[in-house]
């Protein structure tokens, strides 16, 4: 989100007296272009809650998350509504994750995962220019941070009706669709280039092609070049 749309949105809360959420596990993971202060860094009232996991920067396992509240009284509200739900996460993972930081630090392993995450994301795009067919109105985006890429195919593509195809070639990703409260985004998948190696990736984004291109064929869109 933009440091625009972030103000604009601060904006908006403090018109209509509301409260904002910032889900912001993937802020320390971006690797490139220019960092934009978080909503919660822009608050002087008191009414974001930022949320930072450990999940997406020491392990996914740990479901370890650290909410930052600068307002007291929801504080104890989000104390109690926290232990309604599940008493208490589990301190053995907590025990872990301070040791962990105790012992060796956030920021070096920061810098060091950062920079794995900007060759895997180059990987990446490096694939999907080299295998997705050309001249098709395939596009995908260039994030900054992050462990996934967003793309778009043409429309009349649906990437839950091709995900079984893909799957069959052992490839998966996350349908867009999911990520819409509208039912749009059909023709829209999540990828995820966090957990395989840079020839692991180069060989997924091959066979996701080759699906896409017998898609598009089935289908008859797309300019079907290259
Ligand atoms: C945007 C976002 N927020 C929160 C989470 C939850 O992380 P945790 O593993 O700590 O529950 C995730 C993980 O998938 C996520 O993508």
């Amino acid at each position: 989100m933009s440091r625009e749309k972030r103000e604009r949105l601060l904006e908006i809360a403090r018109r209509e007296d509301l409260l904002i959420f910032e889900d912001n596990p993937y802020g320390q993971l971006r690797f490139s272009g220019e960092p934009i202060p978080s909503i919660y860094s822009m608050d002087t009232e008191g009414r974001v809650i930022m949320l930072f996991t450990f999940s997406k920067v020491l392990s996914a396992g740990m479901r370890l998350a650290v909410l930052f509240v600068a307002n007291e009284d929801l504080m104890e509200v989000l104390v109690r509504m926290k232990q309604a739900s599940d008493l208490c996460t589990s301190k053995l993972t907590q025990h872990m994750a301070a040791r962990y930081i105790k012992e060796y630090g956030m920021e070096g392993h920061l810098k060091e995962i950062r920079e794995v995450y900007r060759i895997k994301r180059n990987a990446m795009i490096a694939a999907l220019e080299k295998y997705m067919p050309r001249d098709a109105g395939i596009s995908w985006t260039h994030p900054e941070g992050g462990l996934f890429l967003w793309v778009r195919l043409p429309e009349g593509i649906d990437t839950e009706e091709m995900f079984p195809r893909a799957l069959e070639r052992k490839v998966a990703y996350v349908i867009g669709n999911a990520f819409f409260v509208d039912g749009d985004g059909k023709n829209t998948m999540r990828l995820s280039f966090s957990l395989n190696t840079v020839e692991e990736i180069d060989e997924g984004i091959r066979r996701l092609a080759e699906v896409v291109r017998e898609e598009l064929a089935a289908k008859q869109v797309g300019n079907l070049v290259g």
